[in-house]
């Protein structure tokens, strides 16, 4: 059966990737961010859909209404309600602008706690619905330089949790959250940054790709919660069980792992204002396993042909 998804932060990464997903499977597409220019080229790497592109800032007041709205309006109901919209900054606590840290968890949690009230409110009425988003496994921990995002993160998870209690008796209404660990998105390059190194995401690293299909699993087998990372049990298990040690351990490994090398000046990324040169599905921290493949295959295939004429 073809469902009508909402997808909110649909222009780069796993919600981009899981607009793809969600198209393959035929399914009709409202998809929403800020970049405007970007949404239609997710709408045409989603062809075999229909699909309507709302541009929309999930920080100003009444936009998701408005994009329910759109969506009944144009296919006179909305089944999934995914929400993927993000923005990351790194710097101390203490260094950070306010205005920058506010603007972090206004898009990262109060973005989603819209999105979840606009959603809810319609599927009641309807009396069905899944809604689902993306959490982090920094939900669970914590990791210095991120606080604005770390801060969002575990009172999503909170919210979450309390929303679910108050859905026990609608079966029929879900609320699920995926956590990813590192995920190799342009969300590292994106984030505003006062620290003075570019970001990056440690090791190991999923593909956007799996992430997506989580989310899409989670239409037919929806869950409270779906982790996906292989380190992220590890990682929970040491901040909660030897917290003195992960604390002592997590700066040095912070620095090692989630920073680059790379200087860069202070700049507040797309916190405020997207950035449609940044936006993709891949962020470029993993092999083009395709280049890899076909790129030797390709390059033999050249000089088989100069050779044979
Ligand atoms: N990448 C990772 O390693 C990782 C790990 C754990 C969890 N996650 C979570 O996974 C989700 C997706 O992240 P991602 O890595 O795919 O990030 P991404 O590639 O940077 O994509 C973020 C999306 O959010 C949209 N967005 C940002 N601010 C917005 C606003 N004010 N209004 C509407 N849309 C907005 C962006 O589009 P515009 O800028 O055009 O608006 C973009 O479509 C986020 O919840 C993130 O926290 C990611």
């Amino acid at each position: 059966m073809s469902r009508v998804v909402v997808i909110v932060g649909a222009s780069s990464g796993i919600g981009r990737a899981t607009a793809r997903a969600f198209a393959e499977r035929g399914d009709r597409l409202v998809l929403a961010a800020r970049a405007a220019t970007t949404l239609a080229e997710v709408r045409a790497e989603c062809a075999e859909a229909e699909v309507l592109t709302v541009p929309t800032d999930v920080t100003e007041p009444d936009a998701l209404g408005t994009l329910a709205g759109a969506a009944v309006e144009r296919f006179g109901r909305i089944d999934v309600w995914v929400h993927t919209a993000a923005v990351m900054a790194y710097g101390r606590f203490d260094e950070l602008p306010e205005q920058v840290f506010d603007q972090v968890v206004r898009t990262d949690l109060l973005g989603a706690a819209a999105s979840v009230r606009v959603a809810l409110r319609h599927f009641r009425v309807a009396g069905a619905g899944t809604v689902i988003l993306t959490g982090s496994v920094l939900g669970h921990i914590t990791a210095p330089y991120m606080s604005a995002y770390v801060t969002s993160k575990w009172g999503l998870q909170g919210l979450v949790r309390a929303v679910q209690q108050e859905l026990r008796d609608r079966p029929a209404i879900r609320l699920c959250l995926v956590n990813p660990g590192s995920v190799d998105t342009p969300v590292y390059q994106q984030a505003a940054n006062y620290l003075g190194r570019v970001g990056r995401p440690p090791a190991p690293i999923a593909r956007p790709q799996r992430v997506a299909r989580a989310i899409v699993d989670c239409v037919d087998r929806p869950r409270r919660e779906v982790s996906v990372g292989r380190l992220n049990v590890v990682l929970r298990a040491g901040f909660t069980v030897l917290p003195g040690v992960y604390d002592v351990l997590v700066g040095p490994l912070m620095r090692a792992a989630g920073l680059s090398g790379r200087p860069v000046a202070a700049h507040d990324g797309s916190v405020f204002a997207p950035n449609p040169a940044g936006e993709a599905v891949h962020g470029g921290h993993l092999p083009d396993l395709r280049q890899l493949v076909f790129g030797p295959v390709g390059a033999v295939g050249a000089a088989l042909r100069r050779r044979l004429g």
